[in-house]
């Protein structure tokens, strides 16, 4: 059953600055969801949850409803998209056990700073602040000879960083050298690079571009000092607060792993999760990691184009570039009665003059999404323990002018593993174009009918 709102929220969801591309008209009908709103724009005025912003981030609010519904005593939670650990973060505050598996370097290094939180000690990471203050001043306008350079491999079409906007930056990487504790050092590396866009000569639209590209003139210069310590100044105060907030309780453990969560076999044993709150890639088309090369240059993840190959060729719902030109992707599943295979042909059949930019790379792309959703199913049924409950946040898609209702397949695949669906919520009528359909590929323009809505599939182990 599909319960569905007639509010009218907007999403806020992105990585830097920028973005509002409201492009579906609300729906009819009555919003019967009770769960909150998982949109992540709340969690920018969160304790802890407001360190980096994240595209496709779902709210604290969310998180800490389903598990109060879910979640009798304490259990252990799992989230196989973990992003930069909403659900470990908030499973920490209510003091459950957490896994969170996540593939990209720099989602997966915001969360283990995040959840590492009770370990840190404040007087020290005060007394590192002051010092990064006098540090910076003394160096700023003196002959100082930074040490550090823009990391090998970092190639952009202009140059990221003005140079005096370098020299600032260069001068934070050398302070952070200086940093003896290893957990504060981090701290300052998450300072810097979730902030570290703001400052370029590039910005989110929501896809990284420059900020000519958009119609923005560089930035000649900036107070790097100021923005960063505001950033560790509001950890500081998170720190505070956190420890306040669970010193009453038991400590859960949380356990963040780098890795695909389709090698859930490596490091997950089964029928041990109680709760399953998770969101995966949307089917459109968004490049976390090249949105976030900045990142994982700068914090020494990669160190060229091959780096982040595997990360691209193991990650749920490969994009769509992967698939031009390949041979025709069939399911690896007993398909179900729905009727993605004509959707799929029917994307197929688009523009085939437009060769390797038509319609096959991207029903390639379309199949290849939900055999992953097969994948994912699979895991799901593994991890849950009997009784155990999953509630997958997922949008649904417009691919070139097809509206996939990716919720329903999903739904349906889940089923053919053994899962039960228990209701499709749909707290959200409407959210912000996406990358698919705002990228200069796009060959069919959004209508009016197009309506993009967000779902959470609630699954059942029984
Ligand atoms: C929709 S976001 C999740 C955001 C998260 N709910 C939060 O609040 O931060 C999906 C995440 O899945 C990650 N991802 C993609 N493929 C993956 C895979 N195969 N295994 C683990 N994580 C993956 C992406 O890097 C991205 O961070």
């Amino acid at each position: 059953m599909k319960s569905i709102p007639n509010q009218n929220q907007s999403l806020d969801r992105f990585l830097g600055d920028t973005i509002s591309e409201k492009i579906a008209p609300p729906l009819n009908g009555n919003n019967h969801s009770s769960f909150s709103d998982p949109a992540f724009a709340s969690n920018k005025t969160q304790p802890i949850h407001r360190w980096v912003p994240w595209i496709a981030g779902f709210s604290k609010e969310f998180v800490n409803d389903s598990i109060k519904r879910y979640i009798d005593d304490t259990g252990t939670i799992l989230d196989p998209f973990a992003g930069v650990g909403t659900t470990l973060v908030e499973s920490h505050i209510t003091g459950d056990d957490s896994i969170g598996f996540e593939i990209n370097p720099y989602a997966y290094f915001a969360c283990k700073t995040k959840i590492n939180s009770l370990h840190i000690d404040e007087g020290k990471f005060n007394e590192e602040i002051e010092r990064f203050s006098a540090f910076y001043l003394k160096n700023l306008n003196s002959k100082y000879k930074v040490r550090n350079k823009v990391p090998e491999g970092f190639k952009t079409k202009i140059d990221f960083y003005s140079p005096k906007v370098l020299h600032k930056v260069l001068i934070l990487m050398d302070f952070i050298e200086t940093i003896e504790d290893q957990t504060i050092a981090d701290l300052f590396k998450l300072a810097f690079t979730s902030t570290m866009v703001k400052y370029s000569n590039y910005s989110y639209e929501p896809s990284l571009g420059t900020r000519r590209g958009s119609g923005k003139t560089d930035i000649e210069d900036y107070d790097v000092s100021a923005v960063t310590i505001q950033k560790l100044l509001e950890f500081l105060k998170d720190i505070a607060w956190i420890k306040k907030t669970v010193s009453n309780q038991r400590i859960p453990t949380s356990r963040i792993i780098n890795d695909s969560f389709f090698n859930y076999k490596d490091h997950l044993s089964k029928k041990t999760v109680d709760l399953i709150i998770t969101s995966p890639p949307y089917l459109n088309n968004y490049h976390y990691n090249r949105n976030t090369r900045p990142q994982i240059f700068w914090l020494g993840f990669a160190n060229g184009p091959a780096d982040l190959k595997p990360l691209e060729e193991n990650k749920f719902g490969n994009i769509w570039k992967t698939f031009m030109g390949r041979e025709k992707i069939d399911p690896i599943f007993d398909v179900p009665d729905i009727d993605l295979i004509e959707k799929v042909e029917q994307i197929r059949k688009i523009n085939p003059e437009k060769g390797v930019y038509g319609g096959s790379g991207w029903a390639n792309y379309a199949m290849s999404y939900f055999n992953d959703c097969y994948k994912f199913s699979k895991g799901i049924d593994y991890a849950l323990k009997k009784g155990g409950t999953a509630l997958v946040v997922i949008g649904n898609s417009i691919l070139q002018g097809v509206t996939i209702p990716t919720d329903e397949y999903f739904a349906k695949i889940a089923e053919t593993v053994g899962l039960e669906t228990v209701e499709i919520h749909i707290p959200r009528s409407k959210r912000i174009g996406n990358s698919i359909i705002q990228s200069n590929v796009r060959i069919t323009k959004p209508t009016k009918g197009h309506q993009l809505y967000e779902a959470i599939v609630e699954l059942r182990k029984s």
